[in-house]
């Protein structure tokens, strides 16, 4: 077996992952990150498109924002569409300039690996068989295989990065972590479409046969989405169906939705979960490790990059000055925002979707909530001021 060691063991190279390896580089901590898929495959990986205010800044200030500036689409409101009708949403009036970034989480993730790499950080891809050990002592450690050897790196501490499916939060013992969980009724069947976005901004939009999102990568590739049942078989699904269904689903008098070919497509199904706490003696989990958000409020990617700037906040004081005070608080303050980010994922899933058992009563109040939002200056500030990203508290 071969050893090695670091200050900090990351397992997962997603954006919580590689955000905290380089945040600790630039506070001068060393850390590792295991991945067990190759780095073509994370870097290709199709998934979110929207980045808060405060993720750019944060990116930025970590000297990871160059291509982001240059390359990434900002945004000022989004429409909601209903009833055939959009309606702005104006964010830089309703929360004192901020907006959002369009800036795919590919190419985020490619960003961040070129950064790591360029200053020397360890991102092992291709590991196998990750398995946290000893974290409820003081010397932890990560046993893995890599190439049919195998490893062991000796670490202060282990952060789980590894998103929803992976081997962190189930290496905790039975009976410590309490989950809450919701599932959704339905799915997004999602596209990647050789086709200029119709729209400026994005656009979110309640129809009779289900939601329909208009969203973008660039200036000529589209990304859209329709609201189908959480196991849709796609092979039932050709493209001039999906265009077809997009088509009727976001018109709209006097606009038109230019189609183009279909570069990828898939199903994603819906969840709210959460566990609590996030951390076992110093096992720390961050990101979808630790919650999962439906995507209506894009948020997905942004509370993973919230978890870590927390924890290596924690971190830095404990390198920097021997107290775990903060780390301690870890949990607790990250939760303060997942419970409001569910909260307002659940809220604008709940409000733009059709639900399979919902009666005409719902779908009545779902049309006076989009009225009321898109009518009303303090509700619609509501939507603006959580959309573009709640500031961090740090208590
Ligand atoms: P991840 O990005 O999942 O990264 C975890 C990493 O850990 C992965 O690279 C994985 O390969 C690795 N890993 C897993 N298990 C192991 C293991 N045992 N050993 C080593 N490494 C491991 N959010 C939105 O806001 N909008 C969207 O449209 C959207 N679409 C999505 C589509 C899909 C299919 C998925 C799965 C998620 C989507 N999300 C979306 C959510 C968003 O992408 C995530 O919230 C975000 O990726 C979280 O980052 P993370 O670093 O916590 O986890
Ligand atoms: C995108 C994804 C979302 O979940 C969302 O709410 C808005 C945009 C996107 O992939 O572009």
């Amino acid at each position: 077996m071969q050893k090695l060691r670091t200050q900090v063991g990351i397992v997962g190279a997603g954006p919580a992952g590689l955000v905290l390896s380089h945040l600790l580089h630039l506070e001068g901590i060393d850390s590792i990150v295991l991945e067990n898929r190759s780095r073509q495959y994370v870097q290709e990986r199709v998934r979110a498109g929207v980045l808060e205010q405060g993720t750019v800044d944060l990116l930025t200030q970590m000297g990871v924002g160059d291509r982001l500036r240059k390359e990434g689409l900002v945004h000022y409101g989004i429409e909601l569409r209903f009833r055939g009708r959009g309606h702005r949403i104006d964010f830089r009036e309703l929360t004192g300039g901020k907006g959002i970034t369009i800036y795919a989480q590919a190419e985020v993730v490619k960003d961040l690996n070129d950064a790591r790499i360029a200053a020397g950080g360890q991102v092992f891809f291709d590991v196998e068989d990750v398995r946290p050990c000893d974290f409820d002592t003081s010397e932890p450690k990560i046993r893995y295989q890599k190439d049919g050897d195998e490893y062991e790196l000796a670490c202060d501490f282990v952060a789980g990065c590894d998103g929803f499916h992976g081997i962190c939060r189930p290496s905790i013992p039975a009976g410590v972590l309490t989950e809450y969980e919701r599932e959704y009724p339905f799915g997004w069947l999602g596209i990647l479409a050789d086709a200029a976005p119709s729209a400026e901004e994005l656009v979110y939009c309640y129809h009779d046969h289900g939601f329909a999102l208009l969203s973008m990568r660039t200036s000529q590739i589209g990304r859209l989405y329709l609201q189908c049942k959480p196991d849709e078989d796609l092979t039932q699904w050709s493209d001039e169906k999906i265009w077809q269904e997009l088509q009727l689903r976001l018109a709209s008098d006097g606009w038109k939705l230019t189609e183009g070919p279909v570069l990828q497509k898939g199903v994603t199904g819906m969840r709210s979960f959460v566990v609590e706490p996030m951390q076992y003696g110093r096992l720390f989990l961050a990101g979808d490790s630790a919650h999962i958000v439906p995507p209506t409020g894009a948020k997905g990617l942004n509370l993973a990059v919230a978890d870590v700037q927390v924890l290596a906040r924690g971190l830095t004081q404990f390198y920097k000055t021997g107290s775990q005070d903060f780390l301690n608080q870890y949990s607790q303050v990250c939760l303060r925002r997942v419970w409001k980010v569910q909260r307002f994922s659940w809220w604008m899933t709940s409000m733009l979707h059709r639900f399979p058992e919902g009666n005409p009563f719902d779908e009545r109040r779902q049309l006076a909530e989009l009225d009321y939002v898109t009518s009303s200056r303090p509700a619609a500030t509501t939507l603006a001021e959580n959309y573009v990203g709640l500031p961090m508290e740090w208590s």
